[in-house]
C-alpha cells in the first residue's frame, strides 16, 4: 500500500523518514519550548505520514500521562501509567506497535476509527516524561522502519526541547 499511494513523493519509508528528520530538526532550530516543539512535531507528523487518524503527545505529571500537543479527534486526557498502549509503553520504556488494536488487552479506545497504533515513550536523562503515539484507521500500518524513524523522531525531539531538565 504504502509505495503505491498516488500522493507519494518519496520512493521509501526511509526516504520519508529521512525527510521528516531535516525537517523536525529546522522546526527545532533556536527554539526549546516545550509546547511550541511538541505541537509542531505532532502537525509535522500528521500531515506527512500517510494513514493517520491521530498523532500527538502524552507527557507524564501528577503521577499520570496527560494529553499534550496533537492532531486528530479529541481523545482521553489521562491515562495511568501501565493502562492502555501508552500506559504500557511508558512503564516498560519500550515502544509498543500494535498490528491490531482489538487484540491489545486494555487497549483505550479514543476514536473508534483506530485500527493500529504505536507508542514511542520519551526517556529523558533516564526519567519517561512521556510518550508520542499514533493512531491509523488501517490494520498493521506501522512495521519496523517506522519504529525506527518515529525513535529518532522522538530523539531529536528530545535533545531540542527544554523539557523540565
Ligand atoms: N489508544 C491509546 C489511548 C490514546 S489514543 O489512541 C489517542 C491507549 O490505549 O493507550
Amino acid at each position: 500500500m504504502f509505495a503505491t499511494s498516488p500522493a507519494r513523493k518519496h520512493a521509501s519509508k526511509q526516504a520519508l523518514y529521512a525527510d521528516l528528520l531535516e525537517q523536525a530538526n529546522a522546526l527545532f532550530e533556536g527554539e526549546h519550548d516545550f509546547i511550541a516543539n511538541a505541537a509542531n512535531l505532532a502537525a509535522l507528523l500528521f500531515h506527512s505520514l500517510p494513514d493517520l487518524n491521530w498523532a500527538g503527545f502524552y507527557f507524564f505529571k501528577e503521577e499520570a500521562l496527560v494529553l499534550g500537543p496533537f492532531q486528530g479527534k479529541p481523545a482521553c486526557v489521562r491515562i495511568a501509567m501501565g493502562k492502555g498502549v501508552c500506559g504500557t509503553a511508558a512503564r516498560d520504556r519500550k515502544t509498543i506497535v500494535v498490528p491490531d488494536v482489538d487484540k491489545f488487552p486494555g487497549h483505550i479506545a479514543c476514536d473508534s476509527a483506530s485500527r493500529s497504533e504505536i507508542v514511542i515513550p520519551l526517556v529523558r536523562f533516564d526519567r519517561v516524561i512521556g510518550v508520542l503515539d499514533l493512531d491509523s484507521p488501517s490494520l498493521a500500518r506501522f512495521d519496523e522502519e517506522d519504529r525506527r524513524g518515529l525513535e529518532a523522531l522522538a530523539d531529536v525531539f528530545l535533545n531540542a526541547t527544554d523539557v523540565g531538565d
